[in-house]
């Protein structure tokens, strides 16, 4: 959790059901093919908070490619499930990242 003083892309997104929101500021290697450190901020519920930090853990050290294809699903599983009512509340996260990714690479 927190900022990077030194990225390659920052991006934010927000559940307008609700009007929660993550930040996310990502370091990519020098080829940009791996994420080399990323950081978040939520402002959000419980669920909001924990699966933006999941999708750190999950990418950090990890390829672009892969990232790419994390799904909320893989964020749930990740946390042994999130209740029906708050998947809802995973879905940005992902969302944020793809387009965070999209604009960096
Ligand atoms: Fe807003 Fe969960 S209630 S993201």
């Amino acid at each position: 959790m927190g900022e990077l003083k030194e990225f390659d892309v920052k991006a934010e997104g927000g559940n307008p059901a609700c009007g929660d929101v993550v930040r996310l500021w990502i370091k990519l290697d020098s080829n940009k093919k791996k994420i080399s450190d990323i950081k978040f901020k939520a402002f959000g519920c419980g669920a909001c908070i924990a699966s933006a930090s999941a999708m750190s853990e999950m990418t950090e050290g990890k390829t672009v490619g892969y990232a790419l294809k994390l799904t909320r699903e893989d964020i749930s599983k990740y946390l042994d499930g999130l209740p029906e009512q708050k998947k809802k509340c995973s879905n940005f996260s992902t969302e944020v990242l793809q387009k965070a990714l999209k604009d960096a690479v």
